[in-house]
């Protein structure tokens, strides 16, 4: 197992390069079941789900390849399976993502149903009631959901929460469908949108796109494109954010500080000094101690629970009470145990965690549940003073491209360790 060592009290400075987002590499990957040939996808972060994704592709019959430049070929001329084993689902639960292709392209899928995951139960029944309403005929059997379809129709289908792989899944299934699919009360999220434009460039005829209602015309056929995976706006809001806890000053390259309006907004009002650039760069400084500001994770353009975690250290050190709901997910608040172990002042009360800044926090060992309570407790430990070692670094690795080379490279004082796994 291995575990990050960071010596609290270095303040950053210089800049860093965002990379590709992970929430759109992983349904771009799955649109390239849609469509025979060779893609070529740019961008992709080199991040563990994304490998998991690249391995299923594999079982599934496609070749891929890494680039030297970094960019990934996907040729999937040699689809020969329709099945996601349980294996590699239960590592990464965006593997559901496959299930509209499959049954869109091959008229059948056998999929691993899911399991819950650290942050709540996550079914999936807007998925498999939106492909039975497109005719799909279902079977749930041992852990598995089999979905057959001769072809599959348009519908009108409507999300009681407006799922993000839901809204994904559909909307690819929807792209080979004979008629046309209306999706309303869908997700916004840019991953959504940029999935969505990806889909068009193959030849998809959808309207609505970042709107809450996407009307999808099938086609017969699509094709395979070039196409460049957007930054990664959480990725973004996390280095915000560790300037917020560490100080100094960092300027955040390739990047869309549009895609972060509520973010930024919210680090504004708690004090952080925030500069667009231009269209591609942000920079941030914190000067003096931040402000209490209470937040509420929506769907986007709200802000976004995937942030819940790492705003929480900044209001942990800020001056006076902020009051944090998450409305997303149910179990979403395991990295306040942790954050008290380094000395945070934290209440939970229902879907709120009521924070009251103290002045400082000391390091402790602490063990990450979730990738994105992973990168709170590294947010932490560059604010407390003296040494933190966060373990379960395999969260980190899911979801965050080489984020201790990044953060050292910006001053922050941090090691790798690999630790014998006790019994
Ligand atoms: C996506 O998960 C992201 N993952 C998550 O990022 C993100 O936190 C989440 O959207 C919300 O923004 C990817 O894009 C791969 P949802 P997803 O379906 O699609 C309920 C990260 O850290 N729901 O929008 O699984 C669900 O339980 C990850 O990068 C149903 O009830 O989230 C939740 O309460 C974590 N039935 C709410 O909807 C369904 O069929 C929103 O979930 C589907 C969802």
């Amino acid at each position: 197992m291995e575990q990050l060592e960071i010596q609290g009290g270095h303040s950053l400075k210089g800049s860093i390069r965002i990379s590709g987002a992970k929430n759109a590499a992983l349904p771009m990957l799955a649109a390239t079941l849609l469509a025979q040939g060779a893609f070529r996808l740019r961008d992709v972060p080199c991040l563990e789900d994304v490998n998991i994704f690249i391995r299923l592709l594999e079982e599934l019959g496609f070749k891929c390849k890494k680039e030297e430049t970094g960019a990934l070929l996907v040729d999937s001329s040699g689809l020969s399976s329709h099945e996601a084993p349980y294996e590699l689902v239960r590592m990464m639960r965006a593997s559901v993502l496959v299930l509209g292709p499959l049954t869109a392209g091959l008229g059948r899928a056998k999929v691993a149903l899911p399991g819950g995951c650290a942050i709540g139960a996550r079914p999936i029944d807007f998925h498999l009631k939106g492909l039975e309403l497109m005719g799909a005929k279902l079977k749930l059997r041992e852990g598995y959901v089999e979905v057959r379809a001769r072809r599959l129709s348009g519908a009108r289908i409507y999300f009681d929460i407006p799922s993000v792989t839901a809204t994904e899944n559909l909307m690819m299934a929807a792209c080979l469908a004979s008629g046309v699919t209306t999706l309303e009360n869908a997700a916004r999220e840019p991953e959504v949108v940029a999935l969505g434009q990806m889909l068009q460039q193959m030849g998809a005829h959808i309207k609505g796109l970042g709107s809450e209602t996407v009307k999808i015309e099938g086609v017969r056929q699509l094709s395979p494109v070039d196409w460049k995976i957007i930054p990664d706006r959480i990725e973004t809001g996390t280095y915000l954010m560790a300037v917020g806890a560490a100080g100094g000053k960092l300027v955040l390259e390739n990047t869309v500080p549009s895609h972060l309006d509520a973010v930024l907004e919210k680090l504004k009002n708690a004090g952080l000094v925030i500069d667009i650039l231009d269209e591609t760069t942000i920079r941030v400084k914190r000067r003096g101690r931040l402000k209490s500001v209470d937040v509420k994770t929506l769907p986007y353009p709200g802000f976004p629970t995937d942030l819940q975690a790492q705003i929480m250290v900044l209001m942990a050190l800020a001056g006076g009470l902020s009051v944090i709901t998450e409305t997303i997910f149910e179990n979403r608040f395991m990295h306040v145990a942790e954050l008290r172990r380094l000395g945070a002042d934290i209440r939970i009360e229902g879907r709120s965690a009521i924070v009251r800044g103290v002045s400082s926090l000391a390091g402790a060992p602490v063990m990450a549940t979730d990738l994105r309570a992973s990168a709170c407790l590294v947010l932490a430990g560059l604010a407390a003073k003296g040494k933190t070692v966060v373990g379960g670094l395999n969260h980190l690795n899911r979801g965050y491209e080489n984020m201790d080379e990044k953060l050292c490279s910006a001053g922050a004082v941090m090691k790798r360790v690999k630790i014998e796994e006790t019994v």
